[in-house]
């Protein structure tokens, strides 16, 4: 691929899904996007780029940008911001909102629905303590092929060796062939969406908790910025995000702060949310 082909190929992807892709990931490019060109009866990435430059071809935009899209992850990623949800945020959102009793979660880059998912065996673990709460965790992701997997929640041996407990995939699973479908108990707590973050987030509504964990990690800083910034308006004032474990808010935005001890957890600039020592 020439210097002025990865430019345009490179530009059309941060366009479309905020994704930058710098010199040296030629590499990747080529890689991630021969199968795509193969797939057309395409020669090579040449033809591909010819093709994208001479007409308007939505599908095969969208085959680019999708194959572009690094969905790696695994139920209860990192550990810790799942043990804080479940010792510290759940206890704090049956509290504060023990009034109107419901509350709103949002994964907004759900990948193949492992961190989700294991926001909801959480909160199923809760038992009765939510008992007549109307609860929702809504997953949304720019790739409808990988949320077409998280909906199915059918997962490889592989997949659920990564970080879920064995007891939880006793409880929650179920084997079929060779591989593990979660019951549809947990599957029906989900509602999985294709979202683009670079739209505007209003019209998802507020949220209380946002995970939006490993893909601002691919984004430029004002990107990152705009993002952020949207998010916090989606909250109200105890809202609370969670980031991945590379990320930050520091030095992007004002709008969060970090939850003293909590590494990736961040509050609004003006909340007072802090975890009681044990
Ligand atoms: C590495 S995965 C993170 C999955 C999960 N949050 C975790 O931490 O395990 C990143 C996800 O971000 C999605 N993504 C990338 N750009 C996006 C965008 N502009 N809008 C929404 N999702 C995006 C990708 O499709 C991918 O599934």
């Amino acid at each position: 691929m020439t210097p002025q082909e990865f430019e345009f190929i490179s530009g059309l992807i941060k366009d479309r899904s905020g994704l930058v892709l710098t010199q040296d990931k030629g590499y990747l490019l080529e890689s991630r996007l021969m199968p795509v060109a193969r797939k057309r009866g395409m020669k090579g990435l040449d033809e591909l780029v010819a093709t994208v430059r001479s007409r308007k071809d939505e599908a095969l935009l969208v085959e680019i940008t999708e194959a572009m899209t690094t969905n790696e992850s695994f139920f209860f990623r990192d550990v810790k911001p799942f043990d804080m949800f479940r010792d510290h945020v759940l206890p704090h959102l049956l509290e504060k909102r023990a009034t109107k009793k419901s509350f709103r979660i949002w994964c907004a880059a759900a990948s193949s629905g492992q961190e989700p998912y294991s926001l909801s065996m959480i909160m199923k673990e809760a038992g009765s303590k939510l008992a007549g709460w109307k609860t929702e965790v809504i997953g949304t992701d720019i790739s409808t092929e990988i949320l077409e997997k998280a909906k199915k929640g059918v997962y490889s041996q592989f997949e659920v060796q990564r970080g879920l407990p064995i007891q939880l995939l006793l409880k929650y699973f179920k084997k079929v062939d060779d591989q593990w479908e979660i019951n549809a108990d947990i599957r029906s707590m989900v509602t999985y969406k294709a979202f683009n973050l670079l739209a505007s987030l209003k019209p998802l509504g507020q949220f209380d908790v946002v995970f939006c964990r490993n893909v601002l990690i691919y984004f430029d800083k004002e990107t990152k910025g705009k993002v952020l910034g949207e998010i916090s308006d989606l909250m109200p004032a105890d809202g609370l995000l969670f980031l991945g474990g590379a990320e930050t808010v520091l030095g992007i935005t004002d709008k969060f702060k970090p939850v003293p001890g909590q590494r990736g957890v961040y509050c609004k600039a003006e909340s007072d949310f802090t975890i009681a020592k044990s």
